[in-house]
């Protein structure tokens, strides 16, 4: 003898995705979620794109390939845990100073897009220290 009403017994309520409420996937991605928050706090700073246009930073630097200038990573790695430097690279962002790396010296804000402003300046070096 067939019993019909079995399967409506043992299907499962849906939610109107398609995806049950609950399941391993929506799990799966809460925790991930969590994950994410918690690597970021060591993580690269979120890109400053429009600054770094203005100023064609990417004109001479790239993130990591020494190309005309020393990359990012390399500038990182090197300043990274000097207490001063952030200040000094600000500075020197804005207004020039001597040369650390070779004999040429990068260009003043003027010649690269506009005067650089303190705040912007802290932005994109304490971008390119994350790096
Ligand atoms: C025309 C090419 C050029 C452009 C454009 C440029 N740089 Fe540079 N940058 C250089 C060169 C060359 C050096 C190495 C200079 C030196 O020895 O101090 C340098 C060095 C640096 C340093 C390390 C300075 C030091 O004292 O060690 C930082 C930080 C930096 N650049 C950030 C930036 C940022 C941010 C931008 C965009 C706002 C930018 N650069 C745009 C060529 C450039």
């Amino acid at each position: 003898m067939p019993h019909p009403h079995i399967h409506a017994a043992i299907a499962r309520p849906r939610s109107p995705g398609g995806i049950p409420t609950g399941s391993i996937l929506m799990r799966a991605a809460a925790a991930l979620a969590v994950c994410l928050q918690a690597a970021s706090a060591f993580a690269e700073l979120p890109e400053p794109s429009d600054l770094i246009d203005q100023q064609h930073c990417m004109f001479c630097h790239t993130s990591d390939a020494p190309f005309l200038a020393p990359s990012f990573h390399q500038i990182a790695e090197r300043y990274r845990d000097k207490p001063n430097a952030s200040t000094m690279l600000e500075e020197k962002l804005r207004h020039g100073g001597k040369a650390h790396w070779g004999d040429m010296a990068m260009p003043l804000p003027e010649d690269r897009g506009g005067p650089l402003s303190a705040e912007d300046a802290r932005t994109l070096v304490q971008w390119v220290l994350s790096q």
